[in-house]
Parts: C-alpha cells; sequence; structure tokens
C-alpha cells in the first residue's frame, strides 16, 4: 500500500477541532483553512488525504478500506459495530449516552416501554440487559420531542449539556455510557502500514 494515508474526518465542528489535533501533530495541509466546499484535501508532502463525511458514516469509509483510518463517535461504534480497530480515545466530542424521560415519568411495567431513539441497538442492548421488553421507535433526530408529544415513554439519545433535556421538562434516568471521538482505522491498512498509523497515533497522542 502506498500513496497518502486516507483519513475520514467528521464534519462539522468535532471534526474541524480533531483536524486541528492533527495539524498540531504535523499532519497540516495548506488548503484545509479555506472556506469551501471541497470535501477532500491533501498535504504538501502527499503524506495524508482527508475527506469530509457525515459524522455517522466516517466508520463505514474506514470499515470498507476508501479510508485507511477515521474519526467515529463511540455511539457510532457501539450502535454498529463496525469491523475496524480502535486506537484510540481521542477526548473530544465528550457527552452520555443516557435513558431520559419526561420529569416524573414511572415504568409501571405494563406492555412494551416505548423508546424513541437513533441508537436502536443500544436501546435494545440496555434494556434487554434489564429484561424489560421494549417497542423500539426509530427517529431521525430531535428525539426529545417524542415523549412530550406521546410518541414514546422514554428516550435513548445523547446528552452533552442536559439543555435540551431540560428546556424540554424532562430529565436522564440512567447515563448508559460515556461517549467521545475515536481514532478508527481499517485492519488491512492497519497491518500494510502499521508504521506510518502508529507514528500518526503516537505524535497524536503526544498533543
Ligand atoms: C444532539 C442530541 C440531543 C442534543 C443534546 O442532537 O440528539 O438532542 O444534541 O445536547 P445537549 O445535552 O447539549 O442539549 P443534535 O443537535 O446532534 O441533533 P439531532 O436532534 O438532530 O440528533
Amino acid at each position: 500500500m502506498s500513496g497518502p494515508i486516507k483519513i475520514a474526518l467528521p464534519k462539522g465542528r468535532l471534526g474541524e477541532s480533531v483536524y486541528a489535533m492533527f495539524e498540531a501533530a504535523g499532519y497540516g495541509c495548506p488548503d484545509a483553512a479555506e472556506d469551501s466546499r471541497k470535501l477532500f484535501f491533501e498535504s504538501a508532502d502527499a503524506r495524508v488525504r482527508y475527506f469530509w463525511a457525515k459524522p455517522a458514516d466516517t466508520a463505514v469509509y474506514v470499515e470498507r478500506g476508501a479510508a485507511d483510518i477515521g474519526i467515529a463517535g463511540k455511539d457510532i461504534l457501539l450502535e454498529h459495530s463496525p469491523d475496524v480497530y480502535e486506537l484510540l480515545d481521542l477526548g473530544v466530542g465528550r457527552c452520555r449516552m443516557a435513558a431520559a424521560a419526561k420529569k416524573n415519568f414511572e415504568d409501571y411495567g405494563t406492555g412494551p416501554l416505548r423508546v424513541a431513539t437513533k441508537y436502536a441497538n443500544i436501546a435494545r442492548e440496555y434494556y434487554g440487559g434489564r429484561g424489560r421488553e421494549i417497542d423500539i421507535i426509530k427517529l431521525g433526530g430531535s428525539i426529545e420531542l417524542a415523549p412530550i408529544v406521546g410518541l414514546s415513554d422514554v428516550i435513548v439519545d445523547i446528552v452533552e449539556t442536559g439543555r435540551t433535556l431540560i428546556e424540554n421538562g424532562m430529565e436522564p434516568i440512567q447515563v448508559i455510557t460515556d461517549i467521545s471521538a475515536r481514532l478508527i482505522a481499517n485492519k488491512v491498512s492497519y497491518r500494510f502500514r502499521h508504521a506510518e498509523i502508529t507514528q500518526l497515533c503516537e505524535r497524536l497522542t503526544a498533543v
């Protein structure tokens, strides 16, 4: 394997702060700061090539080898279990996966609990582990709306500052797991570009 190391970055604020880490580690690109719609850019010495992908999609690029390495949230890794190596916890994008409900909600256990979420597998595993039967209602976003309008009893979703819950009269019931951004690698790339990827990890760890 040769050519630049291909890196899938999550588009948005998290990706920008992660890119700043790569830059500080010595993997900067001259055209990265340009305000453009271009979805990829390469370092001057052609050592690395970055792509901007949807945050939920970076692991797909890495798993299938379109990118050698990438950044994915632990939420995505838990939900989709892509066949990749998880190399580093980058310590950014910290938040929690939590079950939450309207204030004073009580689960009387009569019938399946209606759970609205983007994270059906995480929710299934969590409630399965507690022996609670559930009815998953899969939504694409604004999950907090579901209990308010009576679509669900509870939600399983990301909580960062907690503001969305508070402003909508909700509260966390239980934190399921801590989340942060992870550096992941394609399994074949990791084997054949081991020295380059290891060096990159070491430099990132140092910053
Ligand atoms: C996420 C998450 C919550 C919110 C939590 O939504 O799904 O809705 O952020 O943040 P907070 O605890 O700081 O209020 P996002 O903004 O990604 O959009 P989405 O609702 O479309 O998923």
